[in-house]
């Protein structure tokens, strides 16, 4: 976003594009709200998108599109191989990060499974810098381990640092001493880490994983679903960067690593994925799955509307103020609540504002889901849909143990260009009031639990009338307003 003074001395986004097609909204009443996440199981994923007012869940497969991917997609060219849409496509991403190959898939976790399946095998390690839920479910159920390995910093909730993404490089060559190095399948880095509040890594940190890795002999895989937001903060953040191009940055990230994966969904404001490397054993490896479990090599899954979208997107992701506009709105809203108290991962990060639910409902034990209450109950407050990033998120233990996990998050997603500042203001003040009335509420248990990533299907119940409680406070202080 351009760098535009106001008058008054305030200082506020400022977004540099227009709105040219707009989708109508729904807000029900609190007592409609508070029936529609009971049915949904008090999981947000289950809710019915005709009862969701914003729709802050996730920003995957969402961002709103530009003139020109839209009108890409009407130029696509079908057919099942050899179509011309691949072609671009493929150019555009040997472009975007200047690699020899590039395999298609249907989304990111696609892309995750064919790592896994190449190279975990039991008794195997991933270090990385944090896990996302996916990577880490395909990782264990090859029978590997993950070890995160983020810098301390990454896991405090308030912080100034800049790159809380970043991999502690003494505990990398620990774990690769005591696994021995034939037993680390590779290391994943994870661009804008996305169960940590989309902190980003930085080059510096990057060069170090990488040389580390390169001495050893290990593949350094990078997870680019989120590299717009990364990329964008290596530039705003990384004095030795601030000079160089977006297209820089990318090359000298795309140099240091042996494999790139990426969900589309995110990274080219698309749908769909992709995996790039320069190496041809790599490649070859890869490339015997695809067709097995994507699609034939043009296309992978992905339909040509979206990969010509995914092409324009690419392109797009290496111009400052396509992709500021996320962070820029993100760090607006974390300011926001900040002011007034309420608990919220700093320095504001990518992807979304990232509610710490331990301190906001310090009340409720981690066994009784803080965050997927916090999750339910501002549902109930606002109609707007987070996701739940915690112990939900998490699986119990091989002997049904729980897994605490590091941190108890209510993640409200910006999808980028889709809501604007007074949507974002609405956000904050119903924040404001759930948490000035958060001694009501209460935490969840599951009453339908699935055994692998529950938190997308399961079901809960409060663990008591809180939520009748919640509603009748929202109505008295609010009288008959939605
Ligand atoms: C960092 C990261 N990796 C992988 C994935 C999985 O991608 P997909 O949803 O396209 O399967 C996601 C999705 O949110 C993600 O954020």
């Amino acid at each position: 976003m351009a760098n535009v003074k106001f008058y008054a001395g305030e200082s506020f986004p400022l977004e540099m594009h227009k709105v040219r097609i707009i989708q109508k909204l729904n807000l029900i009443s609190v007592e409609e709200r508070g029936r529609a996440i009971a049915e949904a199981g008090n999981n947000t994923f289950l809710l019915k998108n005709k009862d969701v007012f914003m729709d802050m869940l996730t920003d995957s497969g969402v961002n709103a599109m530009s003139d020109r991917q839209l009108a890409s997609m009407m130029a696509a060219d079908d057919s099942y191989a050899g179509s011309e849409t691949f072609t671009r496509l493929e150019r555009s991403i040997k472009h975007f990060f200047g690699t020899k190959y590039f395999l298609p898939a249907h989304q990111g976790r696609a892309c995750e499974n064919i790592m896994s399946q190449i190279f975990v095998k039991p008794g195997y390690v991933v270090p990385m810098n944090y896990h996302f839920t996916t990577a880490k479910a395909l990782i264990t159920v090859n029978g590997g381990t993950v070890e995160e390995i983020i810098i301390d910093e990454g896991l405090k909730i308030k912080s100034s640092y800049p790159f809380k993404g970043n991999i502690n490089i003494d505990k990398l060559k620990s774990v690769i001493d005591s696994y021995g190095v034939n037993k680390v399948a590779y290391v994943r880095m994870e661009a804008g880490t996305n169960l940590v509040g989309g902190q980003p890594f930085s080059l510096e940190n990057y060069t170090e994983v990488s040389k580390i890795c390169r001495a050893a002999g290990i593949p350094l895989v990078l997870d680019a679903s989120l590299l717009a937001d990364n990329l964008y903060f290596i530039k705003q953040r990384e004095a030795a960067c601030k000079n160089m191009t977006l297209h820089t940055i990318v090359l000298r990230i795309s140099e240091l690593s042996d494999i790139i994966y990426f969900s589309a969904r995110k990274l080219g404001f698309g749908r769909g994925g992709g995996i790039c490397t320069n190496n041809h054993e790599h490649f070859l490896k890869i490339r015997e799955l695809i067709p097995l479990y994507e699609g034939f090599l043009t296309y992978g899954g992905m339909s040509v509307r979206e990969m010509e979208a995914i092409a324009i997107g690419l392109d797009e992701t290496l111009d400052e103020d396509m992709i500021s506009q996320g962070p820029i709105f993100i760090d607006y809203m974390v300011k926001e609540l900040e002011k007034r108290n309420i608990p919220v991962i700093t320095p504001a990060g990518g992807l979304g504002c990232h509610v710490d639910a331990m301190a906001f409902l310090d009340h409720i034990p981690q066994s009784q889901y803080p965050a997927g209450a916090l999750a339910s109950s501002f549902f109930i407050a606002s109609g707007i849909r987070g996701m739940e990033r915690g112990t939900m998120s998490e699986q119990r233990g091989p002997d049904g143990s729980e897994h605490f996990s590091n941190m108890e998050l209510l993640r409200l997603a910006l999808p980028r260009r889709v809501f604007t500042l007074s949507q974002v203001n609405y956000a904050v003040d119903r924040l404001k009031w759930l948490y000035d009335n958060r001694g009501l509420v209460e935490g969840l248990k599951f009453v339908e639990e699935p055994k692998i990533l529950r938190f997308f299907f399961g079901r809960l119940e409060p663990v008591s009338d809180w939520q009748t409680k919640l509603i009748a406070k929202f109505r008295k202080d609010f009288g008959d307003s939605l």
